[in-house]
């Protein structure tokens, strides 16, 4: 059985996802960044459901997506800085991993053991209202069979899990496209895990300078994996135009000619917003491969950057 697509807006589908979620059940949901796989964060066997159903390594900790502030500070520990950059970002695509409290509402599952929490407010009416209905944190990873590219559509989700999990809530596209930046704070201090949809030189603005994972003690985001968001045909970046049998994916204006174009007039947003949509549609036609134009690495396209070369590294496993 495929999995019910349901209008985001409806009260009457939102309270049904709500209970679909305490009695442990599975729900797509939209945020600004990608659609995320829901489940109750304080539920092992709900969270195990959803490793299942991704096909996700369990030592890949998920991020507990929260309502408000108060729900994150029971969940993690909050310093001067941490506050600062919750006041600052939140809601919005920010994730951040801080210390977990050991009465964390979150099962160990969720965090995968890790005595760190990653959280986020996100910044989506229909995702706060199934958060203020639900009324606890939610694990929600990107709603993807684990290593594939990230949905940013009710329909990219239906194709990938649509016979795993119980509601999809849909909203249309998603307004940045790319997941959220991950930072970790530790001892005060901010370290870049995953370069995502709030821009580096934002977070940067509060913090200073970056610390790079491997920089530091800091552990570095588990899912950080060389090859994920891979479509199946291989990639190959920064290309000026295709060779025989591939299929072109450009950006800016001086793209080939009747050519995808992620944003033919080179703005990043839009870029970030198309990218796994443009992608997916490339894939389906099966090519040799997917050669995209290169994308200057300021702003999002640090984030865009690192998808792609995230996307090129698959191994053929
Ligand atoms: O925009 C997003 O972040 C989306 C939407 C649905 O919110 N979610 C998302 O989740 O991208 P996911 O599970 O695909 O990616 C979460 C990333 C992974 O790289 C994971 O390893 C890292 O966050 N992460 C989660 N908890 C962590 C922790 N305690 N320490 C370090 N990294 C952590
Ligand atoms: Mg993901």
């Amino acid at each position: 059985m495929t999995a019910p697509v349901r209008p985001a807006q409806d009260m009457a589908a939102l309270a049904d996802a709500a209970l679909i979620l305490r009695s442990g059940g599975l729900v797509a949901m939209p945020t600004e960044t990608v659609y995320g796989l829901a489940a109750d964060a304080g539920n092992a066997r709900a969270v195990a459901r959803l490793y299942a159903a991704k096909g996700r390594p369990r030592f890949n900790p998920l991020i507990a997506h929260v309502a408000d502030i108060e729900t994150a500070e029971r969940c993690g520990v909050f310093c001067d800085l941490s506050r600062r950059l919750a006041a600052a970002f939140w809601p919005g695509p920010l994730t951040l991993v801080l210390p977990r409290r050991t009465d964390a509402p979150v099962s160990d599952l969720a965090t995968a053991g890790l005595d760190t929490v990653a959280l986020r407010i996100p910044d989506h009416p229909a995702a706060r209202a199934l958060l203020a209905a639900f009324g606890g944190p939610l694990a929600a990873p990107s709603a993807n069979p684990s290593g594939a590219v990230s949905p940013t559509t009710a329909q990219h989700v239906a194709e990938g899990l649509g016979d795993k999990i119980d509601l999809i809530l849909d909203a249309g596209p998603c307004r940045v496209g790319v997941e959220s930046t991950v930072v970790a704070i530790m001892d005060g201090k901010a370290v870049l895990l995953r370069p995502g949809g709030l821009p580096r030189a934002e977070i940067e603005a509060i913090t200073g300078p970056l610390a790079a994972a491997g920089e530091t003690a800091a552990p570095a985001a588990p899912g950080m994996l060389k090859s994920h968001y891979a479509p199946r045909a291989p990639l190959r970046l920064n290309a000026l135009e295709p060779g025989a049998g591939e299929a072109y994916l450009g950006f800016g204006p001086g793209a080939l000619e009747g050519a995808l174009n992620l944003s033919p007039g080179a703005d990043l947003a839009e870029a970030a917003a198309n990218l796994f949509a443009y992608l997916r549609h490339l894939d389906a036609g099966a090519p040799r491969a997917i050669a995209v134009a290169p994308v200057p690495e300021a702003g999002l396209g640090e984030a865009i950057n690192d998808r792609l070369r995230r996307a090129a590294a698959r191994e053929d496993a």
